[in-house]
């Protein structure tokens, strides 16, 4: 598939916070820790529970799922708390004139 533009930079929230996007018809998921922006699947590999609901910890770079509290890591997708043990996808990104693209092959 390849790189798809995901959002405006504009709109992606402060740090933190996590914007659920669609892209090329996946669910992705967009943070930003430290200036740095990352993607990962919408989804929780737990319950499947969205994880653009979750919480950003920018010391850890990790997401918290708000159903049962597995936790990944941002870089890599593996989980770091569980209930989760199977890692989620994340994607690369790369921002261009304002705009976030992630590449979903
Ligand atoms: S669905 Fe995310 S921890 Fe259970």
């Amino acid at each position: 598939m390849g790189w798809v533009r995901a959002a405006a930079l504009a709109d992606l929230p402060a740090e933190g916070a996590v914007l659920g996007v669609e892209a090329a018809g996946r669910r992705v998921a967009l943070a930003r820790v430290d200036g740095q922006v990352y993607a990962f699947a919408d989804n929780c590999s737990h319950r499947d529970f969205p994880l653009s609901v979750g919480e950003v910890d920018a010391a850890s770079c990790t997401v918290t799922c708000e159903w049962h509290g597995a936790a990944f890591d941002l870089r890599t997708g593996e989980p770091t708390c569980p209930p989760a043990i199977r890692p989620i996808p994340v994607y690369a990104v790369r921002v261009d004139a304002g705009e976030v693209w992630v590449d979903l092959s």
